[in-house]
């Protein structure tokens, strides 16, 4: 018998059952849907709505069904559509009808709007967690390669040689501003809407300021309307969500390009990679590969919660019934990317090297000739078409600038002097851009002092 049978003259078809039940999902909030129900009761309890004892009976009950719930001795069923009547159903089997005063003054949609609330806040924090791991994985490869250069790239075409440590650091302040964007929807998601009721509120005499506070909240939604009808903070976990994705796949692009035998910057750990079926030489990336690959479901998950909303008239609607497997699936794709994160870039293996003999190896210390000329008294432009000049003589004999001689130089710009050749080199190169946030090594230590200070306060 449904809790809500009274208005019905018959059973629900066996198939709307099937397809309006959300309890094969919504069994993740079970812990979160008990916790607020228990706020809700002491609640009432206090406010002298429901009285002491049969106040406490609820309490002890709700515990026992806690208890069966998570040693998997109670049977979460279709028939009870979701985690919140299936809770309640178990609660009226273990204490009797008593069990029915529980949901005084409240709504399945309040309640929902409640543990979607509770469970998202908790994500929120672990993934700021594990945010800051993968922070520190970019740190200390950022601290071993403060002398490691390697060619910088604009079009994927080398541009300017930079320290690999400045690379790092880029991702790592990315993911300070993900951190960051996190902390702050905790603002918006931690608020209390238990007392919207359906949509109106509720004519009992209750305490909505308490709930909060026994749960933590930093206060409650002013609006009932809005507090059942809103998944905003939904949303805004899953764009966050899906900047951090993207964040991660670039990152992810980049480590499968290093480690390709083209590029062969760096090698990842045997530990974070698997081989093919039938090559046997094959190492493959394919952890950044599926991390990479799977910021697609996340970007699906925000448009598809986007749309779910778009059209919604006030106040709830079952379609809102659609936020919570987008929201559980983006919850773990990102937990599942994060956690291997950290270990497979502290893991990784430089090939410094390599990168160094790439940068020998291209015109990415043309612009430095160009300044140079430019320093000597040319304009920028007559020193670029000089240059493009050299460049181009350049490649005709498959040489590189470093290789040209003072007077092949001269031949080009009669300016050049001897000291061109210590001013071309990659290090001179790299520590020439010394302005802050630059990749020269003074500004990449202060950079990394930066980091280190975010990292504390994290
Ligand atoms: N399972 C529902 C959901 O997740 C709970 C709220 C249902 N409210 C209602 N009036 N049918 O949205």
């Amino acid at each position: 018998m449904k809790l809500w049978g009274g208005r019905f003259t018959k059973p629900a078809n066996q198939l709307v059952d099937e397809y309006t039940a959300s309890i094969h999902f919504d069994k993740k909030l079970a812990h979160h849907d008990i916790k607020g129900s228990l706020a809700h009761v002491r609640m009432l309890k206090k406010c002298g709505i429901v009285t002491e004892n049969d106040a406490d009976m609820i309490v002890d009950g709700l515990q026992s069904v806690a208890n069966k719930i998570e040693h998997g001795e109670a049977e979460l069923i279709e028939e009870h559509e979701d985690i919140h009547m299936n809770v309640e159903k178990l609660l009226i089997d273990e204490i009797g009808p008593v069990g029915g005063k529980l949901h005084t003054g409240r709504s399945r949609n309040d309640q929902v709007a409640l543990d979607m609330r509770l469970y998202l806040r908790e994500v929120v924090l672990e993934l700021v967690q594990l945010l800051t791991d993968v922070q520190e994985s970019l740190y200390k490869q950022a601290t071993a390669n403060v002398d490691t250069i390697l060619p910088g790239y604009t079009h994927l075409q080398r541009a300017q040689p930079v320290l690999f440590a400045h690379h790092m650091l880029a991702y790592l302040f990315m993911f300070q501003r993900d951190v960051e964007r996190l902390d702050d929807s905790l603002k918006r998601i931690n608020k209390m809407p238990l007392g919207a009721g359906a949509l109106a509120g509720t004519t009992f005499p209750i305490d909505r300021e308490y709930v909060a506070r026994e749960l933590d909240f930093d206060g409650v939604c002013e609006n009932s309307l809005d507090a059942v009808s809103d998944r905003d903070f939904v949303v805004e976990f899953l764009a966050d969500a899906s900047i951090i994705s993207m964040h991660l796949s670039r990152l992810c692009e980049e480590m499968v390009q290093w480690s390709s035998a083209e590029f062969n910057f760096i090698e990842l750990d045997d530990a974070f990679c698997t081989g093919s079926s039938m090559m046997p030489q094959k190492k493959n990336p394919d952890v950044p590969e599926l991390v990479r690959g799977k910021t697609g479901r996340v970007y699906g998950h925000l448009t598809g919660m986007l749309t779910t909303l778009k059209g919604l008239p006030l106040a709830y609607n079952k379609d809102m019934q659609e936020d919570k497997e987008g929201m559980f699936d983006t919850a773990e794709t990102l937990r599942g990317a994060l956690a291997l994160f950290a270990p497979m870039i502290e893991t990784m293996h430089v090939k410094k090297e390599s990168m160094y003999a790439a940068v020998r190896q291209d015109y990415s210390n043309a612009t430095d000739l160009a300044d140079y000329l430019t320093g000597k008294g040319m304009t920028f432009r007559e020193s670029h078409e000089a240059v493009g000049n050299i460049v181009l003589h350049c490649i005709h004999q498959g040489k590189y600038l470093l290789d040209l001689s003072l007077n092949e130089f001269k031949s080009f710009a009669s300016l050049i002097e001897a000291d061109i050749f210590e001013a071309l080199s990659p290090e001179a190169v790299v520590n020439a851009r010394k302005a802050n946030g630059g990749t020269g090594k003074e500004s990449v230590r202060n950079q990394l002092e930066q980091a280190s200070e975010l990292l504390r306060e994290n």
